[in-house]
């Protein structure tokens, strides 16, 4: 039974301290339980509202989906398809659904702003200028992001902090006040080794690119393998500078506060 049994649980936060206050207690809770599973339980068990993670099907997802599974939590899955994804992606897609025997709900980009977008800049025009790039996500991923999370109390993210120096202080629980919800990334403290350590113990489905030098996948135009000793996002759009490489997704700075300080 949930803790917060005697009292209604949030399923919308009306102040921004309210959010908070509900985030600086998830984040110790998050904490201290190691088991991931677990974590799933407690997130689940903090909302009456709806809770909705968002799956790239990259490793670090499908290790969080499987303990959805294990949970038995009744949460949201869904995909942002931007048109772009690798074929091993879509395969993954369907190996996942399957293996799980539930639908992962596929968000589209809006038609008429993905075909003004491409009239524009032409079809690899992401590739011209940053401005291009950031518009690709924003029309392609961004957005579609926020009508997915329209109406949640909380957004399960597979975000960890080794992944990049921008992600070093991702918090497992922040809340985000433009989008009005709680984020939470319960891998936040997970490794490389212990995600695929993991997703081998569990036989979890994965996209076959990760063991072809891929170990972070986007949209098949901007992401490439990466040679040994490369950050793990080298790959992604690795024509731009370290330090922009975000697609919007989740750097929104200002608009997020964390119970660390920080913002994301
Ligand atoms: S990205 O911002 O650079 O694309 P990354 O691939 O590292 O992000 O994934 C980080 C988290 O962002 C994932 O764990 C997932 O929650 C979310 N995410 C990224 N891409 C997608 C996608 N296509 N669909 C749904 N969620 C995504
Ligand atoms: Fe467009 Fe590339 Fe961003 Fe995908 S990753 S939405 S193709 S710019």
């Amino acid at each position: 039974m949930s803790q917060h049994a005697t009292r209604p649980l949030p399923t919308t936060f009306d102040t921004p301290t309210a959010g908070e206050v509900l985030a600086a207690h998830l984040d110790v809770r998050l904490a201290a339980e190691p088991e991931l599973q677990s974590r799933i339980g407690i997130i689940r068990d903090a909302f009456g509202g709806r809770i909705a993670f968002s799956s790239s099907l990259g490793v670090e997802d499908q290790a969080v989906l499987h303990a959805i599974a294990d949970a038995r939590a009744d949460i949201d899955v869904f995909t942002l398809d931007t048109g772009r994804h690798f074929a091993e992606t879509l395969e993954t897609l369907d190996a996942t659904e399957r293996r799980y025997g539930r639908r992962i709900r596929l968000i589209a980009p809006a038609a008429e702003a993905t075909e003004a977008l491409v009239a524009r800049d032409g079809v690899l025009g992401f590739r011209l200028s940053l401005e291009n790039r950031k518009t690709c996500c924003d029309v392609r991923k961004v957005q579609p992001l926020r009508r997915a999370l329209e109406g949640a109390a909380g957004w399960i993210t597979g975000l960890r902090r080794e992944q990049s120096a921008g992600r070093a202080t991702v918090p497992f629980a922040a809340y985000d006040a433009t989008l009005g919800l709680m984020k939470l990334n319960p891998i936040a403290d997970w490794s490389q080794a212990a995600v695929e350590d993991y997703a081998a113990r569990n036989e979890i489905p994965v996209n076959p690119l990760h063991a072809k030098g891929f170990p972070s996948i986007g949209c098949a135009p901007c992401t490439r393998a990466i040679e040994p000793g490369e950050d793990v996002r080298a790959g992604r759009w690795w024509w731009e500078q370290e330090d922009g490489k975000e697609c919007g997704l989740h750097n929104r700075p200002k608009t997020v506060v964390s119970t660390n300080g920080a913002t994301r």
